[in-house]
């Protein structure tokens, strides 16, 4: 009796633990992949099924019998976008997710300034957080190959190096508010134009050397949790379902262990996504459901058909598992995530954020006689020309379209700056496309305007004349056929006549300061008549404030150029040896020479030379040095250099490294950037800059032995204030 008595006790207490434990899956502290085993051992096959597509536009299913929440996706990447109709592209018209637009990425580029892309990071991830989405569809790091791009605006230019250091603090700071960044789009998607069906050929040593990098140090050094593939094919395979890519580099090369997301739309068969790397399918049409019917999503390559194929025992249930495995990680990592915090969202605090960053991208690309920054006390009127002065900027471009909290544009900035100071005057200058609205969103102004460009000319060159400054504000806009997802830009040049009017301009008054809001490189036909250029990048909600402070000179501008802009679209290697835009199929002739490699190859002079940017102050590089004569292969080496701020005002100064193989058995680019300080100099100040590289800096990618390699040999280490702006050197030789 007392043996029994004491069997009961012991049986009830084990089931009394058992009733207050917790399965592994949601024990925080059990290593991640026992959680993933458990809650993957706990699911139905149908579970399954449905967490690897979609089931709405933006949302995947968690698995709701354990507990585990949906997905939820938000583009991206400047801003969190309006929520949509569950089934459909039209905005769901909420009145509470009016954000905050941060400055495009070639303007985080451009400031040079990895806090910077921390901040991006940091603060863009605040807004997705609060706005409960654990996957933001950004960053893009697909690289800048031609000018024509539609899409550039939403990448961080032409150089690997550049792009590389700037994604990786993005994707930590959006990361550390719980939320992936899934960084796109994977990989050689370099255009719009038939971005859906053509296939890139492409070398290795090209693709490793510079379509890759950028996205291998998101995964390895930024450690991002989300890819999105991209639309285009390479070696045949769609790069959603691309077994090259996937599985052999992102998996297998890198060891990437987050999501693979497809593009939305970017899947095509279903055998290549179950066995290609893909783990989640979006935005897809398929079997003869038309274009946004509802209710497709049972029909998704990655749905019924992955089911029946596991069901008939075609394919095995290992397939399902493993995409599994991998969301079920995403969810730890984000949704499941106890630490993560709560977000905050169109806050002040984003605002400033933002305008800091479009105040340290600002370019300023020409400045002859000083024309800027504008002297205010000197001033009675300005006048302020052309369409981008008023524009709304944050609504189109396609998926990155954004509805804001505010937007205020150069001329409200300017206004609001100069105050009493000084008369604004505004005249339009040219008309654009007008279009009430884009991407679902309303741009909420009406600039309807009907007269002749003869008529606009006429009334901006009276109004230009009669000011003591006139600052043009012109350049791109994010309507179809300029910066706009979905197709490429017709020609390199200006649009709406903005040529003759700005030589109109130059004519009246030559205190003139033209400013090109754009994510491209344009034409400058008028570059010698015009004694101020500066390049205004899409600068988010703050554009206006950040803007007006550069011109006024409240902020001196430390941007530099992420990407080349070339004289003509035949400079540019794409259009001049490469296949652009290629047919069905386009092979990338031009192979590792893009933007300034290209230049220095050929030895053209560019309009503006990658990494250039001036200041209103001057700096003074002094003598390179470096610490030894020789490096050994697993050796370091570091350079110096000194850089005195030689002005009457505080500035920063972008200080580059570019590398140079002297000889090598491959053809190398003349010299290439691997590493930058920005150093910032009060008046007078003088600080040393130190460069540490490896070999990696030295090594090329040799294809036929699918490895780095750094030969020994002569190099030099060349410092420059732009990629053609060379302010000294020093040889050393690797053993
Ligand atoms: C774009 C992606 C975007 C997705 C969702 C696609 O058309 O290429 O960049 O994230 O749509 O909007």
């Amino acid at each position: 009796m007392k043996k029994i008595l004491a069997l009961t006790v012991v049986l009830v207490a084990t089931i009394q633990i058992q009733a207050q434990q917790k399965p592994i899956y949601l024990d925080p502290k059990a290593p991640m992949e026992e959680r993933i085993g458990d809650a993957l051992g706990r699911m139905t096959l149908e579970e399954k099924i449905a967490m690897v597509h979609a089931q709405s536009k933006f949302s995947s299913p968690g698995v709701p019998s354990l507990g585990i929440p949906d997905n939820w996706m938000t583009d991206g990447p400047h801003g969190i976008r309006a929520e949509v109709l569950w089934d459909e592209w039209n905005t769901a018209g909420w009145t509470n997710d009016a954000c905050i637009a941060f400055p495009a990425l070639t303007c985080l580029a451009a400031t040079w300034n990895e806090d910077m892309a921390a901040l991006y990071g940091k603060s863009i991830g605040e807004e997705a957080r609060y706005r409960n989405k654990n996957v933001l569809l950004g960053p893009g790091v697909n690289i800048y190959r031609t000018p024509l791009n539609g899409r550039n605006f939403e990448y961080m230019g032409e150089d690997p190096l550049l792009a590389s250091r700037m994604v990786v603090p993005y994707v930590k700071g959006v990361q550390a508010n719980g939320v992936a960044a899934c960084v796109k789009h994977f990989a050689l998607n370099n255009q719009e134009i038939r971005r859906h069906e053509v296939n890139v050929n492409v070398d290795d040593r090209t693709l490793y050397e510079i379509y890759l990098p950028a996205f291998k140090a998101a995964v390895q050094e930024g450690g991002a949790w989300a890819i999105m593939g991209s639309y285009n094919r390479y070696k045949g395979q769609w790069a959603c379902q691309n077994q090259y890519l996937l599985n052999d580099i992102l998996r297998t090369e890198w060891g990437f262990d987050g999501v693979v997301i497809s593009d939305w739309g970017g899947v095509n068969d279903t055998m290549q996504a179950i066995y290609n790397g893909l783990d989640m399918e979006f935005g897809t049409w398929t079997d003869g459901l038309n274009f946004g019917q509802s209710n497709a999503y049972d029909n998704y390559y990655l749905a019924d058909p992955f089911l029946k194929l596991i069901r008939s025992g075609e394919v095995k249930e290992a397939e399902v598992d493993r995409k599994v495995r991998n969301i079920l990680r995403l969810a730890f990592r984000t949704t499941m995530n106890p630490e993560r915090p709560f977000g905050s969202f169109a806050t002040e605090a984003h605002g400033d954020a933002g305008r800091k960053i479009a105040q340290e991208g600002i370019v300023l690309l020409k400045n002859t006689a000083n024309v800027l920054p504008v002297d205010l006390k000197h001033t009675n009127k300005i006048a302020v020309i052309g369409e981008n002065a008023i524009k709304v900027m944050t609504v189109g471009g396609g998926s990155s379209s954004l509805k804001v909290k505010y937007e205020v544009s150069p001329l409200a900035g300017i206004q609001s700056r100069v105050g009493d100071e000084a008369e604004v005057v505004y005249a339009r200058g040219y008309v654009g496309d007008q279009l009430a609205g884009q991407d679902g969103l309303s741009t909420g102004e009406n600039i309807a305007d009907n007269r002749t460009p003869e008529e606009l000319i006429v009334e901006a060159c009276k109004v230009a004349a009669e000011a003591d400054y006139v600052i043009f504000i012109g350049g791109l806009n994010k309507n179809p056929g300029q910066d706009c997802e979905g197709d490429d830009r017709a020609s390199l040049g200006l649009p709406y006549g903005q040529d003759k009017l700005i030589d109109e301009l130059a004519k009246v008054n030559k205190n003139l300061a033209v400013v090109i809001i754009s994510g491209n490189a344009v034409a400058m036909p008028w570059v010698d008549r015009v004694p101020s250029i500066v390049q205004g990048w899409y600068l988010g909600s703050e554009a206006g404030n950040a803007l007006a402070s550069i011109l006024v000179g409240d902020v001196n501008p430390s941007g530099k150029l992420p990407f080349t802009f070339p004289v003509r679209l035949q400079d540019s290697a794409a259009h001049s040896v490469g296949e652009y835009p290629g047919g069905e199929e386009e092979t990338y002739n031009e192979g590792i020479f893009v933007g300034y490699r290209w230049v220095d190859k050929q030895k053209t002079k560019p309009l503006f030379s990658f990494g250039h940017g001036l200041s209103y102050t001057t700096f003074e590089y002094g003598k390179v040095t470096a610490d030894k004569k020789e490096m050994t292969q697993d050796g370091k080496m570091t350079f110096h250099v000194k850089v005195k701020n030689t002005g009457s005002r505080e500035g920063a100064e972008v200080v580059q490294l570019y590398i140079r193989d002297v000889r090598s058995s491959l053809p190398r680019p003349v010299k290439e950037l691997k590493s930058f300080h920005k150093v910032r100099l009060a008046p007078g100040e003088e600080k040393e800059v130190a460069f540490t590289i490896d070999r990696t800096a030295l090594a090329f990618f040799d294809d036929a032995k699918h490895e780095w390699v750094a030969e020994p040999g002569d190099f030099e280490a060349i410092i420059g204030a732009s990629s053609t702006d060379l302010r000294g050197k020093v040889s050393f030789k690797l053993k």
